[in-house]
């Protein structure tokens, strides 16, 4: 994988309602206009097979769903994902900028649910081999401020049907990953207004690429 990858991988994460989907049209104009091929794509989903699996995911349902199925429905949309669009447009030189990826099932599953880490580490070695986030923008923001936010824009699905509870262990689980791998996270402020939210973007990008 990594002889033939040419491009960047980008990912955005954070809990509901921080502003992933506002700011990652931002991210793009950034990267386009230093002249780079984008790919925007979106976890569960990016491809129409992963995104029948965002839907069974997402979809609020009397039937309790077990944390290994939900595990591997998401592994199962990702593995599709990365096959169908990720690796080839990585292969070709393009750069892939994804909102949510794997951080955010060490974060649900792992962090929320309470699900083993070493299985998620297992699915992830399967799933990915070599294939890593090269940059994650981690929107940071109060889970109930994001949830207030989510809520003003759409009726819930089933995750943020979630307890606070569930989203503070969650915020918490991708804090924790952001402080282990430092070179790789950068962690944005997302309680500020947008225009700022996207000044530290802009910071954290710019530090990216000159490195
Ligand atoms: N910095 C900000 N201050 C106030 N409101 C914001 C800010 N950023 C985004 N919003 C608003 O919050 C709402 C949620 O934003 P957005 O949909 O981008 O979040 P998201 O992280 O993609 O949510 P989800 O997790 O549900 O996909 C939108 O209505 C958006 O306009
Ligand atoms: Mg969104």
């Amino acid at each position: 994988m990594n002889k033939t990858r040419i491009g960047r991988f980008i990912t955005v994460e954070g809990t509901e309602g921080v502003g992933k989907s506002t700011n990652i049209d931002f991210l793009c104009r950034l990267l386009k206009e230093q002249g780079i091929e984008i790919v925007l794509t979106r976890e569960p989903g990016g491809t129409p097979l992963a995104e029948e699996l965002r839907e069974l995911l997402l979809t609020p349902r009397e039937e309790r769903v077990s944390q290994d199925t939900e595990l591997l429905l998401m592994f199962a949309a990702r593995a599709q994902h990365i096959e169908n669009v990720i690796r080839p447009a990585l292969e070709r030189g393009a750069w892939v900028v994804s909102d949510r990826f794997t951080d955010a099932t060490f974060a649900y599953q792992g962090g929320g649910r309470g699900v083993d880490i070493q299985s998620i580490k297992l699915l992830e070695k399967l799933v990915q081999h070599d294939l890593h986030p090269d940059l994650t923008l981690l929107l940071d923001l109060d889970v109930e401020v994001g949830l207030k936010r989510a809520s003003a824009r759409s009726a819930p699905d089933r995750f943020e049907q979630e307890k606070l509870e569930f989203f503070g262990k969650v915020r918490s689980a991708y804090l924790q990953r952001a402080e282990n791998e430092p070179q790789r996270f950068a962690v944005i402020d997302a309680a500020v207004p947008l225009e700022n939210v996207q000044q530290q973007i802009s910071v954290a990008l710019s530090r990216y690429l000159s490195n």
